[in-house]
């Protein structure tokens, strides 16, 4: 098998072809005078009925570009099998209309890839999952055990995991069973039409040092309010661990500004916050 590294995944896929022992084909990507992207798997003339892994986050709309142009690449390499592994899949968020006239985003987009098989790095909606038409079989790849890991060695301290709403309930769950620690969530409950209370479902947070466990941070608005509670409930410490650090600018600085220690990102997004890598994870699904 050989590697394919898209462009939003260059470090990523050198990871998991360190960690498979395979060659990971050269790339080269340009933008054109007009916005367009050029792409081109440089590094051979020919896969030789050969396997191939793509392996690309879409965080932008031409990275969604980018992995289409490396199916079609492989395509005509002559891959025997094209397998995608996708680190991070954006527009998942749109899993529904919430109104009527609007996309089903990530329908769109998933339809549009033909594949022998695909893979998704928790995805915001499992929902996703079945709009994978074009692809013979789609798995879902979860990262929390590693956040979890990574939080029982690196972060000691850490007395409890909390997630900041029940869609993160799941993945703070299992990221608290590798961490050796209990979780709880953030529960909303409304008191009023004008007042509404958020806290804990069962556990004093008063002086532990606590994990906020999130799929996506992306304006950190979510963390941020969550933080300001658990300050004022009275943690010692906030650490922030998420799968995927979209962080748009500025989002890093309010977290740290609401008191946050530390956080703590896979690289499915490649940012300075990438301290957990997902290879081996990616890795183990393609041996
Ligand atoms: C929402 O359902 C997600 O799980 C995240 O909590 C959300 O996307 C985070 O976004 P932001 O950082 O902008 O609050």
């Amino acid at each position: 098998m050989k590697i394919v590294a898209g462009r939003a995944s260059q470090v990523l896929a050198s990871r998991v072809a360190a960690a498979l022992g395979c060659e990971l084909l050269p790339c080269e990507f340009r933008v054109f005078p007009d916005g367009e992207l050029y792409t081109r798997v440089a590094s051979t003339e020919t896969l030789n009925d050969e396997s191939v892994a793509i392996i690309q986050s879409i965080t932008s709309d031409t990275d969604f570009v980018c992995l289409l142009q490396l199916i079609e690449a492989c395509e005509g390499l002559d891959a025997s099998k094209i397998s995608v592994i996708i680190p991070y899949l954006g527009y998942a968020r749109q899993d529904k209309r919430f109104k009527s006239g609007e996309p089903i985003s990530v329908r769109a987009l998933a339809r549009c890839i033909f594949a022998d098989e695909a893979f998704v790095i928790n995805p915001h909606s499992e929902k996703a999952l079945r709009y994978f038409e074009n692809a013979r079989s789609v798995k879902v790849l979860d990262a929390a055990m590693l956040l979890g890991e990574h939080l029982r060695v690196q972060a000691k301290d850490v007395e409890l995991i909390v997630a900041p709403d029940d869609g993160a309930a799941a993945l703070a769950a299992t990221a608290a069973d590798h961490a050796g620690v209990e979780y709880d969530v953030l529960e909303k409950t409304r008191l009023s039409a004008e007042e509404v209370e958020i806290k804990p479902k069962a556990l004093d947070v008063a002086a532990r040092s606590v994990a906020l466990v999130d799929d996506i941070v992306s304006t950190g608005g979510t963390i941020v309010r969550a933080t300001t509670l658990l300050k004022e409930l009275g943690a010692s410490e906030i650490y922030v661990a998420c799968v995927h650090a979209v962080l748009v600018p500025g989002a890093a600085l309010r977290m740290f500004n609401a008191g946050v220690k530390e956080i703590i990102a896979t690289d499915t997004l490649e940012t300075i916050f990438s301290k957990v890598s997902v290879a081996k994870l990616i890795a183990k699904e393609l041996a």
